[in-house]
């Protein structure tokens, strides 16, 4: 296992739409466990392949206190509710934001094992799943701000401590 550079803005990889991972193979398998170490190492609640630079749909995400989930080519099968919330990136770093996300989504996904699995997020698990899945969609959230002109800059120092989604 390894801890991955982590790519940032302006960073065209950012920007592309990942493609769907047609065979969990071990190269795949090495880079979900890279991802996972490099999440925890930067203290992220998730990451999204495209973040280490590698533009498959892959993301990571740990909600403190829950089990690791592994994401491979997830989709939005159901969504409710609206709720504004504060919203950070590690690709994005310095800055945060507040954007509208659902309050509830379920996602289906294959877990490592090449399984499908559904899961259902609120909170900030359904925060972070909506913030990853994004991210390979090549859609960062400063793309939807609630209000553009009120990014907010902040200390480096501050990044993990409001708890509020970085990934
Ligand atoms: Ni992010």
């Amino acid at each position: 296992m390894a801890v991955l550079p982590l790519r940032t803005l302006p960073d065209p990889r950012l920007r592309l739409k990942a493609k769907r991972v047609r065979t969990v193979d071990a190269s795949i398998l090495k880079l979900i466990d890279d991802m996972i170490d490099t999440m925890h190492h930067v203290q992220g609640v998730g990451l999204a392949a495209p973040q280490v630079g590698k533009s498959l749909r892959i993301a990571v995400i740990h909600v403190p206190e829950q089990e690791i989930l592994v994401l491979i080519n997830p989709e939005v099968v159901r969504k409710s509710g609206e709720v504004l919330l504060g919203e950070a990136c590690l690709s994005v770093p310095g800055y945060r934001g507040q954007v509208k996300r659902a309050t509830s989504v379920t996602v289906k996904a294959l877990n490592r094992q090449g399984k499908e699995v559904r899961v259902k997020g609120t909170e900030l698990l359904g925060q972070a799943l909506q913030h990853e899945m994004d991210h390979l969609e090549g859609k960062l959230y400063i793309d939807l701000l609630e209000r553009p002109d009120r990014l907010e800059k902040i200390e480096l120092s501050d990044d993990t401590s409001d708890g509020q989604e970085r990934g």
